[in-house]
């Protein structure tokens, strides 16, 4: 097989089963929506929650009366929910029974290098392994997904994604809508063959031929509601697509994004989420009589779920109208710029004019400083092409768009940030705890798996 590091796919085998994408012509609103199981620690000792988790092949129901392959966590294709609560360590032992080497990043967490997925360590087949969460972080919805060197695209495709959310007794407090009442809902995008198989197909324009949403792992579900506030934590986990999304022009309420709360609630009625971006958003369906529907709509690919209120119901949530403080910025010690490009032989994407090389460090940073990147989105010979970029490690804050303010929704902490072509985002991040390499990335996932487009620090003491 051609090895070329930057441009050869390597997921052949499960690519050479797949016929021509076809519409798989799913009823709207036909399949119940379902919420994903949460994982149950297997032992829970002192300040320690412990859980295995298995990784491996399963046929699951994407569309309706077929089965589907897929490659997962725990044998669904939205792998279970980790909840864990900030300052209570999780141990997870995950193993491998993929048949092919795996691994596991938990996205936006803070965590030390030999639990972060990085790409060249993965668990080999058979093998299991440890990954060591602290939890030292903001309450927040992050998410858990395959980082596996130029196999990372094809595996979180295939269903290696699921939500890891971390919670704490202040949040708790704040009386924001909780248990049933928050949901975790996870879109994304697919193609299918006639055989009802996932299509994972490189030599097609994702955008153009990855046509299905999915909400949860379903075809435009609905999903009851009772009419009171529900708190959606949304997340984006297409390789590719940035999602804009309507309630058809109802209310909705914006409350946190990757690092936790927002400052303050944002009021929206259209949102914007690229690939990784989480927004957790809260919608009020209270005043709305029983038998009401709100669709969550997109530009993109139009309907993706419908929400039926089915019932009335007591509801004592609230929104604060101030949801956290942010610290002020301390003081950057350094400002670097990251430029996004394409490779000279048009086959690559470049960060700062080079492919991934993980024998080669790209920034080194000193632990416990705080440092300002600014990431420049150059202008291709092409045109400008959108990017989406993601750092390990650190949860960073936005200082300005092109010397703009960033908009509300990006005032709280970010992991990762759209940044369209020809344009900058300067962030601010401080580096604490670890030191050791991890990557940085754009998140459209065959960009950083098999085009080249990441990168890697290392944090030295
Ligand atoms: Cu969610 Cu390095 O990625
Ligand atoms: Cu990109």
């Amino acid at each position: 097989a051609d090895e070329t590091p930057a441009a050869a796919p390597t997921g052949h085998q499960h690519a050479a089963a797949a016929g021509a994408v076809v519409d798989p012509g799913v009823e709207p609103f036909t399949v119940r929506m379902p919420v994903p199981r949460v994982l149950r620690p297997t032992r829970v000792h002192g300040d320690h929650d412990f859980f295995e988790h298995v990784i491996r092949p399963a046929e699951v129901g994407i569309l309706p009366g077929r089965r589907t392959a897929a490659l997962t966590f725990g044998g669904s294709f939205v792998a279970p929910t980790i909840r864990v609560k900030a300052g209570r360590r999780a141990r997870i032992k995950f193993v491998n029974r993929l048949g092919e080497p795996a691994n596991v990043h938990l996205h936006g967490g803070h965590v030390a290098p030999g639990s972060d997925g990085y790409p060249t360590d993965p668990i080999a087949p058979g093998a299991s392994r440890i990954y060591d969460y602290p939890n030292r972080q903001a309450a927040t919805t992050l998410w858990y997904h395959d980082h596996t060197h130029h196999q990372e695209a094809e595996h979180v495709y295939r269903g290696m994604h699921g939500f890891y959310l971390i919670e704490s007794d202040a949040e708790k407090r704040m009386g924001l809508p909780s248990d049933e009442f928050d949901v975790p809902l996870m879109i994304r995008d697919a193609a299918f063959d006639g055989d009802g198989q996932l299509v994972f197909d490189l030599t097609v324009d994702p955008a153009a031929s990855r046509l299905v949403p999915l909400a949860n792992g379903k075809v435009r579900p609905f999903f009851p509601v009772a009419a009171r506030r529900y708190r959606f934590r949304i997340l984006n986990a297409s390789n590719h697509r940035t999602f804009h999304l309507t309630l058809g022009g109802a209310p909705m309420t914006q409350i946190g994004s990757d690092g936790g709360l927002l400052p303050r609630p944002v009021p929206l009625t259209e949102l914007a989420l690229s690939p990784a971006e989480r927004a957790d958003v809260v919608v009020d369906f209270g005043g709305a009589p029983a038998g009401t529907r709100f669709v969550l709509d997109s530009t993109d690919l139009g309907p993706i779920l419908r929400f039926d209120v089915t019932r009335r119901a007591h509801d004592t949530s609230r929104v604060p109208p101030v949801l956290r403080t942010m610290p002020p910025l301390a003081p950057a010690v350094r400002e670097r710029e990251i430029v996004l490009d394409l490779g000279p032989e048009m086959r690559t994407f470049t960060i700062d004019g080079k492919t991934f090389d993980p024998d080669r460090v790209d920034a080194v940073v000193k632990r416990g400083t705080t440092e300002i990147w600014k990431i420049r989105n150059a202008t291709t010979v092409f045109g400008p092409v959108d990017h989406v970029f993601h750092m390990h490690l650190v949860q960073f804050r936005v200082l300005d768009r092109d010397g703009a303010p960033p908009p509300p929704g990006e005032t709280g902490y970010k992991d990762t940030v759209h940044i369209p072509g020809g344009t900058s985002v300067r962030v601010q991040a401080t580096f604490t705890d670890f030191v050791g390499r991890y990557v940085y990335h754009c998140h459209m996932m065959e960009h950083a798996s098999m085009l080249g487009m990441m990168a890697q620090m290392e944090i030295v003491p």
